[in-house]
């Protein structure tokens, strides 16, 4: 795709959703403010959020459908920030009327759903990509730093983990057929993670899930997520990760992301981490804050590339990776047995 604007404020913005639960409409506007984009529409079903959007953004055209605001709007790009099952059907309707699409995380929740939109996006000649704006936390910053500098020797596993003893809220997150599931939701983010220090090809998934704990407690019933999912991947380097979300975890003191490696370890919480170095007999611990999240960084890059054709840092087939595994793990839950990976 050419660059396609001269400036990031001929980047006129749409968001889709924007929704109470984070108030995440406002936060992907302003960071969109800060690149230099325009902030042009926002789309809600819902009256009483809708009215929020230009007592934030004052002048900012509404609409109640995406139909609406694609006929009548000028903004050339779209952010989907809605629930998981809706990313992929309306990024192909903004892509089939010509507009460049960000999808919030996770970028769709089947591995079909991302070829079909990489395939859409690729023949309309838009941009698509997803707003994996932890790409930039500070833990995983850091994370990087440590692996690239060889302190703690050759990866050779990765555990991530977040557990909680409690029963799914009854918002649409509890929801399977609306969430994709229980790794969805932060699963994505720490595959992100390790995604980008295990420099190797994905070979093979499996997954493991509980269902029925909680259901009768939750407004979904039948429909309630896993009340605990587990995935392993294999890489070809021999690396494997292994990710664990559960709402069963009656004593939640593990760290969220934990790397092995052949010199040493490293336990990253959100905030802090504690790295271990083996040198000979001595045993080197270094416990710190993580550096600040830079989240902004994401429309920066996007902005960079509709303008200055700057490579997407997160482009749709990097966004494919986390759901590829996702994807794969429920089914080799559902069907008890590995799963080899179509997409590495
Ligand atoms: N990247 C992050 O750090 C981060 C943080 C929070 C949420 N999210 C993601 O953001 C997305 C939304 O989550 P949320 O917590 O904001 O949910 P939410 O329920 O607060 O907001 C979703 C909004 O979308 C609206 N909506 C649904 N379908 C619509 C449609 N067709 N047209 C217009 N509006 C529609 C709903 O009315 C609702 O207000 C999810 O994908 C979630 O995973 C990401």
């Amino acid at each position: 795709m050419n660059a396609s604007y001269n400036n990031p404020s001929d980047i006129k913005v749409a968001v889709v959703g924007y929704g109470g639960i984070y108030n995440m409409g406002k936060i992907h506007l302003n960071d969109v403010q800060k690149a230099g984009m325009t902030p042009r529409a926002a789309v809600e079903l819902d009256a009483t959020r809708l009215a929020l959007a230009p007592q934030d953004f004052p002048g900012i055209q509404t609409y109640t459908t995406v139909e609406e605001m694609l006929a009548k709007s000028d903004a050339n790009l779209v952010i989907l920030i809605t629930p998981h099952n809706t990313h992929a059907p309306l990024a192909l309707q903004c892509i089939a009327a010509g507009r460049h699409v960000v999808c919030e995380k996770p970028f769709a929740i089947t591995t079909e759903e991302c070829d079909e939109m990489i395939a859409a996006a690729k023949k309309a000649g838009v941009m698509l990509s997803t707003f994996h704006n932890r790409h930039w936390d500070g833990s995983v910053v850091k994370a990087l730093e440590v692996v690239q500098s060889g302190n703690i020797g050759d990866i050779v596993r990765i555990e991530c983990h977040m557990g909680q003893w409690n029963k799914p809220g009854d918002i649409w997150r509890a929801s399977k057929s609306i969430s994709g599931g229980i790794l969805y939701d932060w699963g994505v983010h720490l595959l992100e993670y390790a995604l980008q220090l295990v420099n190797s090809e994905i070979t093979e998934v499996s997954g493991f899930s509980k269902r029925g704990f909680w259901a009768n407690l939750t407004k979904w019933k039948d429909d309630t997520i896993e009340d605990e999912a587990f995935a392993t991947v294999r890489f070809k380097s021999g690396a494997w990760v292994t990710l664990c979300v559960t709402h069963i975890d009656s004593n939640p003191k593990r760290g969220m992301f934990e790397v092995t490696g052949t010199k040493g370890s490293m336990v990253l919480e959100y905030d802090t981490h504690e790295i271990i170095v083996r040198d000979g007999e001595k045993t080197i611990v270094t416990k710190a804050k993580n550096p600040k999240e830079k989240w902004e960084m994401f429309y920066v890059n996007i902005a960079a590339h509709l303008t200055k054709n700057e490579p997407l840092v997160i482009t749709p087939e990097w966004a494919r990776r986390p759901i590829h595994i996702l994807d794969l793990a429920d089914r080799s839950a559902r069907e008890g047995r590995a799963i080899t990976a179509r997409y590495s």
